[in-house]
């Protein structure tokens, strides 16, 4: 069986998708051929090959303005018949992350995903959205805040090897909410400092 998972994070180092997209093949390793792949960076134009062939498509990316990153966005738009073409009869499976704390804030990503899917005539297995992406580099995925996070991507794998279809399910971090919005406010403010920015001048509307 043959998997590729696409990071859809435009950040080419230190994304919570790469993180998320390494514990995925990590989880699917010994008895898929799995590998993981990004529409930009140096290996941006290999992508479609990677994808040919593929029986399950995994994407996985960070929720932007309850939508795709427009980078991601763009490559199904253009690439949509190529997709298509090359991974013909695959399985779609999405695992979307976000900065706010509740998973369930990914809902419309996954239906933006399961349209993208229909469309390209390819069967949507689920979506899977990870809410409190703030603390996934920090705390490890399948420890402590985050084990129902790495039980959760186990399904997932058991559902990708399958090639199963499920619900979609979200998953929040066990982690008191107003602990994260206030370490959340901690870390923007360090942010805005090293920038040499002030409260007043985060506060202002362009
Ligand atoms: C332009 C932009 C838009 C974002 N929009 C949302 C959003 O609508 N809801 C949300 O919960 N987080 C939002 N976030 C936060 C990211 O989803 C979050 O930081 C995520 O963990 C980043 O994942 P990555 O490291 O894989 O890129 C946004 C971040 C950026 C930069």
């Amino acid at each position: 069986m043959k998997v590729a998972i696409i990071n859809g994070s435009p950040k080419l180092r230190e994304s919570a998708s790469q993180l998320l997209a390494e514990a995925v093949q990590k989880k699917l390793g010994n008895q898929t051929e799995c590998a993981i792949c990004s529409p930009i960076g140096p290996e941006g134009s290999e992508i479609l090959k990677k994808i040919e062939g593929a029986n399950a498509l995994v994407f996985v990316f960070p929720l932007y303005i309850d939508g795709l990153p427009s980078h991601l966005l763009r490559f199904l738009d253009e690439s949509l018949q190529d997709i298509s073409d090359k991974a013909s009869g695959a399985m779609v499976y999405s695992i979307v992350n976000n900065g706010f704390f509740e998973g369930r804030q990914n809902a419309v990503a996954f239906e933006i995903m399961r349209n993208f899917a229909d469309k390209a005539g390819l069967k949507w297995g689920q979506g899977i959205g990870v809410g409190g992406g703030g603390m996934l580099r920090s705390v490890g995925i399948g420890r402590g805040p985050l084990k129902k996070v790495g039980n959760t991507l186990d399904l997932l794998s058991k559902n990708i090897i399958n090639a199963r279809s499920a619900q979609n399910y979200t998953v929040d971090p066990d982690f008191p909410r107003a602990l994260y919005i206030a370490v959340a406010h901690l870390s923007w403010r360090a942010s805005a400092r090293k920038n040499k920015v002030n409260s007043k001048q985060m506060l202002v509307k362009p």
